[in-house]
């Protein structure tokens, strides 16, 4: 219902909850919410619950603070005043959790953390396979005539390749302050290439998109691929942006495992004692670290972790397990993929654990991957590694089953050996 005692004359809401806003209860049952993984979070209260609300309606930001009151009246008397409500709309725009309407201004300036820091966005832009790869692609498949959207553009690396190889429009959308850099960058070319240009500093879900799009390019993968949303995030601007000749960049990406033995590196002797439980040491450090570890849980552990091809022995390479299409992807109700790999140890393993690796195929041919001694494997990622909780016999066989889980945001795995019994797991 309208609220009669806010003027006319009054500005309407010059704010909006933005798209991309998710919800989330802590662990102490605080209500959260943030835009998205690289995104801070912020704290909701009743009230603010409530102001999203209004701001949603479209109810003038000068008569927000009439307006609570008018509603929590039957329920609080400690409600925020305008100058308070103000500062909680540009707090909450900080956090990305509002964006200003109209103007396609920024929501960027917040977010620092995450990919806003220049090491994180310096450690891609250094690794020379990934930026290589993503330079042959684009400039083998953008031209003149081209449209492209380049989602999670970062620094704006894949639009300058996009913008080298022609490309007639080239929408960037980014979501941290690192747009804040391709703003730099753009500042000082000419003004013809400067038009060719458009930065969104917004969630990619925020973000009015263009017609007629020729391609939408991206590289929104983490060590777990899935990690970053890749699969949602081009499911929705596919869904908004593409269409049937819409060239995407990457065309999919493709799950590996096996098992490896861990030979040497700082994991060897995690791993080694983590299996071990040797009740037979009794050194000083050992025996309290003994005594803890029995009272923790490890039966889903997993994590990224840099290993060298030296550091591993890994018998007949990896194995393909699955490939998730991400031009468009899979829609959200989709059958999740999933593949079965039994493993017979010939060797003695004495810290087996089971690697998850990917492969994102850019286009026909060019392809960059995580996974240690490959000739596409990329700097800055490292594969997951799901350590195995006992020690195979010689000639025993375990079996993995990967998949993906049901918000398509994680590559799940579950090791059970010959008796079924789970012996590691990533969920
Ligand atoms: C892995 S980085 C790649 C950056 C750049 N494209 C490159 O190749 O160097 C992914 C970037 O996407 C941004 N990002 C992720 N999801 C996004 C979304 N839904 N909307 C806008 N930005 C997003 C992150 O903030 C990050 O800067």
């Amino acid at each position: 219902m309208v609220d009669r005692s806010i003027g006319k004359n009054i500005k309407k809401s010059s704010h909006k909850p933005a798209s991309a806003l998710k919800f989330r209860i802590d662990e102490s049952g605080n209500l959260r919410a943030g835009v998205s993984a690289s995104a801070g979070e912020f704290s909701l209260t009743p009230e603010i619950i409530h102001l999203l609300c209004l701001l949603q309606q479209g109810v003038p930001e000068a008569g927000l603070a009439a307006k609570l009151r008018q509603d929590f009246k039957q329920i609080s008397a400690n409600l925020p005043p305008q100058e308070e409500v103000n500062d909680l709309i540009s707090e909450m725009t900080q956090a990305g959790c509002v964006i200003p309407t109209g103007a396609d201004s920024s929501t960027a300036a917040g977010l620092d953390d995450g990919f806003g820091d220049p090491w994180i966005q310096w450690a891609m832009l250094a690794d020379k396979p990934r930026c290589s790869a993503y330079q042959k692609a684009i400039g083998g498949a953008v031209g003149d005539n081209s449209v492209v959207v380049d989602v999670g553009a970062g620094t704006g690396l894949l639009s300058l390749y996009a913008c080298k190889a022609g490309a007639r429009e080239i929408h960037c959308i980014e979501e941290t302050s690192s747009a804040n850099i391709l703003s730099g960058v753009i500042k000082n070319m000419s003004a013809a290439e400067r038009e060719r240009f458009k930065i969104h500093r917004k969630n990619s879900a925020d973000a009015i998109l263009p017609d007629k799009v020729t391609h939408i390019i991206s590289e929104l993968f983490g060590n777990d691929p899935l990690q970053e949303g890749v699969v949602p995030t081009l499911r929705d601007v596919f869904s908004r942006a593409g269409g049937a000749k819409t060239v995407g960049i990457p065309e999919s990406v493709e799950i590996f495992c096996n098992f490896a033995d861990i030979r040497k590196g700082p994991l060897k002797n995690r791993i080694e004692r983590l299996i071990s439980d040797d009740s037979s040491v009794t050194a000083e450090w050992w025996t309290p670290v003994r005594t803890i570890m029995k009272m923790i849980n490890f039966d889903d552990v997993s994590f990224a972790h840099p290993v060298r091809e030296s550091d591993l022995r890994v018998s007949g390479g990896f194995h393909s397990c699955f490939r998730i299409p991400l031009a468009p992807p899979p829609a959200a109700n989709a059958r999740l993929p999933f593949a079965n790999y039994g493993h017979k140890f010939t060797e003695r393993d004495e810290c087996p654990v089971l690697i998850l690796g990917f492969r994102a195929h850019l286009t026909a041919g060019i392809t960059i991957s995580n996974m240690p001694g490959e000739k596409d494997e990329c700097e800055h990622w490292s594969p997951v590694i799901v350590p195995v909780r006992r020690r195979p016999a010689l000639n025993e066989v375990f079996s993995a089953r990967v998949s993906v889980s049901g918000d398509w945001q994680t590559i799940t795995a579950e090791i059970t050996d010959a008796k079924n019994k789970v012996i590691g797991s990533r969920r």
